[in-house]
């Protein structure tokens, strides 16, 4: 807003904010005494609530010992412990971690990991990266140009580099006109049909989100998709990284969300709840026999960073699995998401303009429609997911929102709280949604 004081670029340039001043367990506070419930940890990064003073403690004890040595001189104690956790609950093989800032950092790390991997297997050829429509992975160049979502590339269209995409796993709207399963995963198949057409000797990596997160709200690929997935980048050797920077450590209910579809990647991206939304904290894991690979000869991966491997951030990283393991935190969202799940389609799948309600564990997306029976969608300038989710603020509810799930149409709210929820305030979610839809689409 252009008249809003101060001297920050918002990221709201169409109003001004309310302050937040508090955040304790799943309620944020603002200065004028209103509460909401966090519903979705802003982008869903909340997965332990706020205010978690062990967290705290951790990166103030760091600071205090040791709080900045560059990483190509020194490793440290949360660097190691940190690394040594995340192998503990990573999909097989997955043994090595490499800490970066962002989710975004964490994607063109695993770009170029993949790049790395095949120039020391003598693949000198393999530079092309395939991932899929509707994606999202991040807003740096290299990540963007990886991400399917139309409306945030159409800007930078001039600026990307070369990425191929093929269609997502969604069958609501497939882009074949199939219907699962008789369609025997066409989507999948489609990632051998371009690497063929690509020539197979040039692709490097395939990358896509193991549960579509921020563009298609939620949303889990169909029984069978990911082993076809597999198949083919083994047959190719093309290597597979899954971003499970929104969908993984625990938000599903299984720490990496591949669990539920028994496929283990070559690379894989986390971020997001790794520091508790405390502090900023991502990570690339790679299998071991690509570290090694990695390590012959010069034995040097060309990457790096000021703020990688960054001991307090790693001492939050490492706080955090601690209270998911004692806290057993992963098991309660196995077994209360699926209370969750039951809330939500009990009191919206009835709505004339719920067109479906999809996700997994603490993680879930409620697509909205003109037209239930033909699927229509709003038109996008009707702003319908933004209208809806202003109306579930004013309610004292924050959730997360998708558009442009159908083409450049299409809305969906997308809920992902802390794993901390209780059963009543999942009712205070469900109610705000079923109210703001009754408002805003009379
Ligand atoms: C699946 C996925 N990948 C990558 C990113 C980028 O992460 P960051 O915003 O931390 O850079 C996001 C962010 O929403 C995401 O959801």
């Amino acid at each position: 807003m252009r008249d809003h004081p101060g001297h920050v670029f918002s990221r709201r340039l169409d109003r001004s904010l309310p302050i937040a001043a508090n955040a304790e367990d799943m309620w944020i506070v603002d200065t004028e005494g209103h509460r909401y419930l966090d519903a979705s940890g802003g982008a869903i990064v909340l997965n332990i609530g706020h205010g978690r003073e062990e967290i705290a403690r951790a990166v103030y004890e760091q600071i205090i010992k040791c709080d900045y040595v560059h990483p190509t001189m020194f490793t440290t104690f949360p660097v190691e412990q940190l690394a040594k956790a995340l192998a503990r609950h990573a999909p097989p093989g997955i043994e090595r971690f490499y800490f970066l800032s962002s989710g975004s950092e964490a994607i063109e790390t695993a770009i170029k990991l993949a790049r790395q991997i095949h120039l020391k297997s003598d693949r000198p050829h393999r530079i092309r990266l395939i991932s899929r429509w509707k994606s999202y992975h991040g807003l740096t160049m290299g990540a963007l140009s990886a991400t399917g979502r139309t409306s945030f590339r159409v800007p930078y269209a001039p600026l990307l580099t070369e990425v191929i995409h093929i269609p997502a796993p969604y069958c609501l709207r497939c882009s074949y006109g199939m219907t699962y399963p008789e369609c025997d995963c066409r989507c999948a198949l489609a990632l051998e049909e371009v690497i063929q057409n690509t020539g197979p000797e040039t692709v490097s990596a395939f990358l896509a989100e193991t549960v579509s997160g921020g563009t298609l709200a939620a949303l889990p690929p169909p029984p069978g998709y990911f082993k076809i997935i597999r198949q083919i980048c083994d047959q190719y050797q093309v290597l597979l990284i899954l971003d499970e920077i929104m969908c993984g450590l625990g938000r599903t209910g299984r720490w990496f969300a591949s669990e539920h579809f028994e496929v283990i990647p070559d690379i894989v991206t986390m971020g997001k709840g790794l520091g508790g939304g405390a502090i900023a904290i991502s990570a690339v894991g790679v299998q071991s026999k690509h570290y090694d690979v990695i390590c012959q000869g010069s034995g040097s991966f060309v990457h790096g960073g000021t703020f990688t491997h960054h001991s307090p951030a790693a001492a939050a990283g490492l706080a955090v699995i601690r209270i998911l393991e004692r806290e057993n935190l992963i098991e309660r969202v196995a077994h209360y998401g699926e209370i969750f799940k039951e809330k939500l389609k009990n009191k919206l799948s009835d709505h004339p303009n719920v067109a479906d309600i999809r996700g997994l564990g603490f993680f879930w997306g409620v697509e909205l429609v003109k037209d239930k029976k033909t699927l229509e969608p709003f038109p996008r300038r009707e702003k319908v997911a933004e209208r809806v989710w202003q109306s579930i603020f004013q309610k004292g509810v924050v959730m997360y929102k998708s558009t442009g799930l159908a083409g450049t149409d299409g809305d969906a709210l997308l809920i992902g709280p802390s794993f901390i929820i209780e059963a009543n305030d999942m009712d205070i979610i469900v109610n705000a949604v079923l109210q703001a839809l009754e408002e805003t689409l009379f």
